[in-house]
């Protein structure tokens, strides 16, 4: 990798990945995709080139690849798993029509390509707990739906012409920099928001529903470590689970409050993002990205939960 294009470099996960990107890989163009209303700003704008990439049209994404002599993409744009519901359309048009225009130049202009699955893209049918890396995948939320068919087409690409596609399927990701918008596990960031602010957290998930999450710096290390794998150790490519914590409302709201012991939270479930919840794994098994690249993730709850309150004291204190 040298010089990579991020797709979607303003979200949650391309606010950060681009700046890990830039560090690791000084002399390169790693150029920050963006869409009109979501420019980039701060060190994020100065600190690399960056120009507008809308995935939905595949001239721009030529364009930006032919213009800093792209050899690697990370596909970031998508739509979370509540919006999803609400605008499937739209859901669809960005996760897999974006993508179709991304392997497109990426096969024409010969880059590979990174883009994220998700526990998403397993449905109430896979088993709960330890999800095999390969099992039944049938997701009933528009968001897996797009997940598992971005699987598919990208192992097709691999297959079929030769595209360097890999990804890993992410937990749901917390970190300080930028909030997600509009995802199930949204809510295990926001309570550290709420924690820090001293607000009284209204839990949207109920207790007893686990789902896998994972700290930022663990999430941005393993979609470098996928792309920087020696492709002859990889069995599989698109997508490999990773894992590294699981919890429920009650054991992070515990977890918390060693450190905030006034803080309280109570439950307003919104059935939205419940079902979703329900339909997902618990935890996912990821022996397979173990022993194929060497994953393992540095945080758990305890680790995370320190870095994340004094992270975001510092940003409050500002
Ligand atoms: N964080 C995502 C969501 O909740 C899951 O991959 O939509």
């Amino acid at each position: 990798m040298k010089n990579v294009l991020v797709i979607g470099s303003t979200g949650q996960i391309g606010s950060e990945l681009t700046m890990k990107l830039r560090h690791t890989y000084p002399s390169g163009n790693i150029v920050a995709g963006y869409i009109k209303g979501a420019e980039p700003k701060g060190e994020l704008l100065e600190s690399g080139p960056s120009m507008e990439v809308d995935i939905t049209n595949a001239q721009q994404i030529a364009d930006a690849v032919k213009k800093y002599d792209i050899d690697t993409i990370y596909n970031l744009a998508a739509l979370l798993s509540a919006v999803a519901e609400n605008k499937p359309l739209l859901a669809w048009k960005i996760g897999i029509g974006g993508l179709m225009n991304t392997l497109e130049v990426a096969r024409e202009l010969k880059c590979a390509v990174f883009t994220p699955s998700s526990i998403g893209s397993f449905g109430p049918n896979a088993p709960k707990d330890g999800t095999p890396q390969d099992t039944i995948q049938q997701p009933r939320t528009m968001y897996g739906v797009t997940k598992v068919s971005g699987e598919l087409l990208s192992n097709y690409y691999a297959l079929k012409f030769g595209v360097d596609t890999r990804s890993v399927r992410f937990p749901g990701l917390i970190s300080y920099v930028t909030p997600p918008g509009g995802g199930t596990t949204d809510y295990a960031v926001d309570i550290y928001y709420a924690a820090v602010r001293g607000e009284r957290f209204k839990c949207p998930i109920a207790k007893d529903t686990f789902m896998d999450m994972m700290y930022m710096p663990d999430a941005l290390r393993a979609a470098i470590e996928i792309m920087e794998a020696d492709p002859e150790k990889l069995v599989h490519r698109n997508s490999f689970n990773i894992a590294s914590m699981s919890f429920d409302p009650e054991i992070i709201y515990q977890k918390i409050k060693q450190y905030v012991p006034e803080f309280e939270m109570d439950y307003e479930v919104d059935p939205l993002r419940q079902a979703i919840a329900d339909s997902w794994p618990n935890r996912l098994d990821d022996t397979c990205a173990r022993l194929e690249w060497g994953w393992k993730p540095e945080y758990d709850l305890d680790a995370m939960t320190r870095d994340m309150l004094e992270k975001l004291r510092i940003k409050f204190a500002k």
